[in-house]
């Protein structure tokens, strides 16, 4: 018979929770039997949504892509919990506060599409209003950061996306979604999509979200629609008039491909000490601003010393992220001060 082992958990504001597990259960299975729903995607050690450091006890680790977690992270005792099988006793610390943990499995919701609209060539942005909830009521509850879910209506097609606003009484939920050639998600939204649908959602998701306990600098840096959680967090910056020193850096292809440029704007008088880079990778010949990658500006300025250990957060494709925390690491920005959101594609 399989022993139990005790697991005990504490959150980066200080929350302490406990529960059992086996030897052949993987730490975020005991935990959801117990009631506790960790932040979790791939549940298959490839987006590294999971991770956690070890303070103290035996574990192994089960087989993982690098990109989730590094050989260098795994020595340091970082491990992915959806990848983690006690040996005895355990204790983690959690790298997000407690409030990105649910006590429920969450249900889905019925959400009226409200607004539709192309904001750049390939990008759009799409509005929701969310039906009650039986179990929590009406509004719209989560952390600037998070993800929900959302499934076609009809379909089996469920995909991931960030939210842009900020959490509401009204139900709202504000997206920002680059379309790809032949996505299902993307065919739906530039064809059959219609202002009174309803889809089904599911969320918030994820623990990308501001670590509110810290005064560092912030460092945004958002990848076409890696912006949206980052501009979630702008918005909240900017709602709770937060005194951090902070710079965003937008990255895209091509000048055409910016988007909500006046909302930048807004921010940036609202928000004093935020500066803004825009990136364009390969500018036409007109553009005047910064023609590269926004880790390349983000080089540039860590390298003038225009901040001094800021916390950075970086959403996007995989490779932004990766480049971004292999340059956190050259200028000596610790793995637990680069918080990140990956947009894998869909399975
Ligand atoms: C936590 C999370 C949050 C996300 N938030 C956002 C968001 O706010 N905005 C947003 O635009 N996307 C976001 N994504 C990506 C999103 O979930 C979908 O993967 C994306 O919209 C494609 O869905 P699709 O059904 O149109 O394409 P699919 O039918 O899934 O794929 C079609 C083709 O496009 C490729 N593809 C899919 N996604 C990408 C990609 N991101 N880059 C390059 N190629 C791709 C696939 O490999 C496939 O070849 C997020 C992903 C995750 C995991
Ligand atoms: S949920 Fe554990 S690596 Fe993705």
């Amino acid at each position: 018979m399989t022993g139990f082992h005790a697991i005990r958990l504490t959150t980066r504001d200080g929350k302490r929770l406990g529960f059992d597990c086996t030897a052949n259960e993987s730490i975020v299975a005991a935990a959801a039997a117990a009631g506790i729903f960790l932040p979790v995607q791939c549940r298959a050690g490839a987006c590294g949504t999971c991770r956690a450091t070890c303070d103290d006890g035996d574990y192994a680790l089960a087989a993982h892509s690098p990109g989730a977690l590094s050989e260098d992270a795994a020595t340091r005792r970082e491990v992915l919990l959806c990848r983690t099988f006690p040996r005895g006793p355990l204790s983690f610390a959690l790298p997000y506060d407690s409030s990105c943990i649910a006590t429920e499995d969450s249900a889905p919701r019925p959400a009226v599409v409200t607004d539709l609209a192309v904001i750049a060539g390939n990008t759009v942005r799409l509005l929701l209003t969310l039906g009650p909830d039986p179990q929590r009521g009406g509004g719209a509850a989560f952390e600037p950061g998070q993800y929900m879910e959302l499934k076609i209506p009809e379909s089996g097609v469920t995909r991931a996306y960030s939210l842009a606003n900020t959490p509401n009484w009204d139900g709202q939920l504000e997206f920002l979604i680059r379309l790809q050639p032949e996505g299902r998600f993307s065919a739906w939204l530039s064809g059959g999509a219609r202002i009174g649908d309803t889809l089904s959602v599911r969320g918030p998701f994820g623990s990308f979200v501001l670590d509110q306990g810290s005064p560092r600098p912030r460092v945004f840096v958002g990848g076409g629609t890696g912006l949206a959680p980052v501009l979630a967090m702008l918005r909240r910056m900017a709602e709770w008039q937060e005194p951090h020193q902070a710079r965003l850096y937008f990255g895209v292809n091509h000048e055409s491909e910016l988007f909500l440029l006046p909302e930048l704007e807004h921010l940036s008088r609202e928000l004093p000490r935020l500066g803004t880079a825009l990136c364009v990778w390969r500018p036409g010949p007109d553009w005047t601003g910064f023609a590269g990658s926004p880790v390349e500006a983000l080089r540039r300025d860590l390298e003038a010393g225009a901040f001094v250990a800021p916390d950075l957060y970086v959403c996007g494709p995989p490779g932004l992220i990766a480049a971004t925390e292999a340059l956190a690491q050259r200028h000596g920005i610790g793995a637990g001060r680069v918080f990140s959101e990956k947009f894998l594609p869909g399975r």
